[in-house]
């Protein structure tokens, strides 16, 4: 996608307009630059209710020759940064579906947010609501067409400069958000963890300051990743452990901030095989991998000057005739032990060897994420992800950067009563709770592998997979984590 920016009349521009509108009985003050035709018709619109401007509603008509698209974007009051991105997005894919190849539209006033971040917020919005992964379609040639080149409308050259900045910051995060869609929406057999670590490899070397490290199986043994390892048994793909490291300017000195992604590109629960129903999704369970290296990429794109690690244990999780079975212990990488009570709840024992290994790089936090359990996705459903830490300062941080990035975090208690649950009769611990609170429980066990470095889990299970189109999400990958990992990075001050 091609953004430009202008600065001039709006409603002077020949290609079709994507004009916001506030819900509400009169036109929002915005209003006041468009030509009185287009005033007088969206005027009637909203005296007739056939348009309200909701969130996310579009409302598509011809006024002479020129195309309208209007958006909705709510109440004016209500009006934040992620709702311009939602109907950015909403408004896109409404004007792609009407065969448009290119749109024009001005920018939101947002309280609090400065020009290039609403700017930011649109590119990410437009972006994201027209992705599309379609390499293994064969497309008819109106099937390719899409919505190609944006323009940016500024009232003044300040705005202009500053819509500038922001379309640069938005075009970076969001090629990195389509990256990791991309990574996740693939089929298992086109990514397998090895072809996710060729594809960490081949970023790291197109972003300047990022370096990247892939542990083979050999090396893993080596390093003691025996829990890693022990997943990757029932698989013939080897397992991989991407490792990879940006230092950027003034930050040389700083402990790291560690993001560790749970990367498991098929899970089909191994010998505790999962039902067959909807297992084709488990494709997606390397989501929190692919958010880290997203977000790796991003961080790198956007030079913040900050010292980060990004982990990703990547493996299949498979039922083969060496498969690890119920009641095998391992012993993760840090000596802990560990009972497989069942083979299905793999991503705990991957991430144990990933916290193991960040301790080397004495963190100042870390953060993992992971599509860990079912239990979050019915406690919390699709519209946020669970959040739990072993330090509340820490986790607040986290918090307050899911809100900026607009992808919600609801913290749940992660008190020692919960770690109970999961004391094994012969391991050091169990990678099972008692059937209770399993988002908690699962927590539990990452937080016996995290030690005293402050930590935050991030379960995503409910998130990283969206059933619909809705506002920049399409169906299928969401993506998630990688704006909020951002957002965490920009505002880091170099301790928890
Ligand atoms: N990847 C799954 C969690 C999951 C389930 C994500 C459904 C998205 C939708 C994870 O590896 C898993 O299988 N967890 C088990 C844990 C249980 C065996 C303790 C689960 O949630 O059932
Ligand atoms: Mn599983
Ligand atoms: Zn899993």
């Amino acid at each position: 996608m091609k953004f430009s920016v202008v600065t001039g009349n709006l409603t002077s521009r020949k290609e079709p307009l994507i004009l916001g509108i506030a819900e509400g009985k009169d036109l929002p003050p915005w209003a006041g630059n468009w030509s009185a035709p287009i005033r007088k018709m969206a005027q009637e619109l909203l005296r007739s209710k056939r348009f309200q401007g909701k969130l996310n509603e579009t409302f598509l008509l011809p006024l002479g020759s020129q195309w309208i698209i209007l958006i909705g974007v709510g109440k004016q009051k209500e009006l934040t940064l992620d709702r311009i991105r939602q109907a950015a997005g909403a408004a896109s894919r409404r004007a792609a579906a009407a065969g448009f190849e290119s749109a024009a539209r001005g920018l939101l006033p947002v309280k609090g947010a400065a020009a290039d971040q609403v700017a930011q917020a649109v590119v990410e919005g437009t972006v994201l609501g027209t992705y599309r992964y379609t390499e293994m379609k064969t497309l008819s040639p109106d099937e390719k067409k899409g919505l190609k080149a944006v323009t940016l409308v500024t009232a003044n050259a300040r705005d202009a400069a500053a819509a500038k900045i922001g379309v640069r910051k938005g075009l970076i995060v969001a090629e990195a958000v389509c990256w990791a869609r991309d990574m996740i929406n693939k089929p298992a057999n086109r990514l397998t963890p090895t072809m996710m670590a060729q594809q960490a490899k081949q970023a790291a070397r197109k972003v300047s300051g990022l370096r990247c490290r892939v542990f083979d199986p050999a090396a893993q043994r080596r390093l003691g990743m025996n829990a890693l390892l022990g997943v990757a048994r029932g698989s013939r793909e080897p397992s991989q452990f991407m490792v990879l490291e940006y230092k950027g300017p003034g930050s040389s000195s700083k402990k790291p901030l560690v993001f560790i992604g749970k990367g498991i590109t098929f899970d089909s629960g191994g010998i505790s095989i999962k039902p067959s129903e909807k297992m084709e999704l488990m494709k997606y369970d390397m989501s929190g991998g692919a958010a880290v290296l997203g977000a790796m990429r991003a961080i790198a794109g956007l030079r913040l000057p900050v010292h980060v690690v990004g982990l990703v244990p990547a493996t299949e999780n498979l039922p083969g005739g060496s498969a690890q079975k119920p009641g095998d212990v391992v012993k993760a990488l840090g000596g802990k032990t560990i009972e497989v009570i069942n083979t299905d709840a793999e991503g705990r024992l991957v991430l144990a060897d990933a916290l193991g290994y960040a301790k080397r790089y004495k963190p100042a936090a870390m953060v993992d994420l992971a599509t860990l359990t079912g239990a979050c996705v019915v406690a919390l459903g699709q519209h946020c992800m669970g959040l739990m830490t072993n330090n509340a300062g820490w986790g607040e941080q986290v918090k307050q950067a899911a809100a900026e990035a607009g992808e919600r975090a609801w913290e749940l208690p992660l008190w020692p009563e919960y770690t109970e649950a999961v004391k094994s009769d012969v391991a050091d611990v169990k990678n099972v709770g008692d059937g209770k609170a399993g988002t908690i429980t699962a927590a539990a066990f990452l937080k016996e592998f995290a030690g005293d470095t402050p930590w935050v889990h991030l379960d995503i299970a409910g998130v990283a997979w969206a059933d619909g189109d809705k506002g920049y999400l399409r169906k299928g990958a969401a993506g998630i984590g990688v704006r909020l990992l951002v957002e965490l990075a920009k505002g880091w001050k170099g301790k928890a």
